[in-house]
């Protein structure tokens, strides 16, 4: 009875397209399936500014964080490379419903602000406040803290910067293979996103991306 109930919770979740915002949202494990291959999924990447307000379905979210910043081997190391393993780049999930963290070593989502913040990670781009979600790419110096080797403060930032990069255009091809467009953007309210995500002085916004349904 107990593993009835458990597996109906994990269809309601999985097939659910509006998801209230909650102090916590563990995200369904990831499957790998896809109606494109790689190399389909290159020549049709593109950036897309049509974005409809439509939620994601968590399934959806998942796969789009998890191709962000997840883990993909029993070895905690991640989807996508960094330099010495050091994961120095944090995901936000900024969605109609709230700012969340995206906590890749548990595959979860963390409550940081109840709301729609949507156009906070913007200057102005219209677009970006219909996208589903708007992931924003922080850079976290702690992050370095139980390194083997620290290196200096300004190949940290450019190890970051090749680091999201790579995330961008993974979440690219996933959200290709999800039929969703995408949009990267350099053009951010950082002072303001700062704010509303309280974010701490040392952290560095890199780059945000819009990912939703388009027209
Ligand atoms: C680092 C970076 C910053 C970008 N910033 C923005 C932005 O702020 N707003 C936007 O609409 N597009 C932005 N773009 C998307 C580019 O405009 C887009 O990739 C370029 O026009 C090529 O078009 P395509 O992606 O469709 O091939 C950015 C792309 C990169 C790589």
């Amino acid at each position: 009875m107990k593993k009835f109930f458990a597996t109906l919770a994990t269809a309601l979740i999985m097939s659910t397209s509006v998801f209230a915002a909650q102090a916590e949202i563990v995200l369904p494990t990831v499957d790998n399936g896809g109606n494109l291959t790689v190399m389909q999924a290159l020549s049709q990447r593109k950036s897309s500014r049509n974005f409809v307000d439509k939620n994601l379905t968590v399934n959806r979210l998942s796969k789009i964080l998890w191709a962000a910043n997840g883990v993909n081997r029993p070895n905690g190391k991640r989807v996508n490379p960094a330099a010495l393993s050091v994961y120095s780049v944090e995901v936000y999930a900024v969605t109609s419903e709230g700012i969340y963290l995206y906590d890749a070593t548990n595959h979860k989502l963390k409550l940081i602000a109840e709301g729609d913040f949507r156009s906070t990670t913007t200057t102005g781009q219209d677009f970006v406040t219909k996208a589903a979600v708007n992931l924003v790419y922080v850079e976290t110096p702690d992050a370095w803290s139980s390194a083997r080797k620290i290196p200096p403060r300004d190949a940290q930032l450019a190890n970051a910067n090749i680091a999201v990069g790579a995330m961008v255009q993974s979440v690219a091809l996933a959200a290709q293979t999800e039929n969703l467009g995408n949009c990267v953007r350099g053009s951010i309210n950082r002072d303001e996103f700062k704010r509303v995500a309280k974010l701490s002085d040392a952290k560095t916004i890199l780059l945000a991306q819009s990912v939703g349904f388009v027209e």
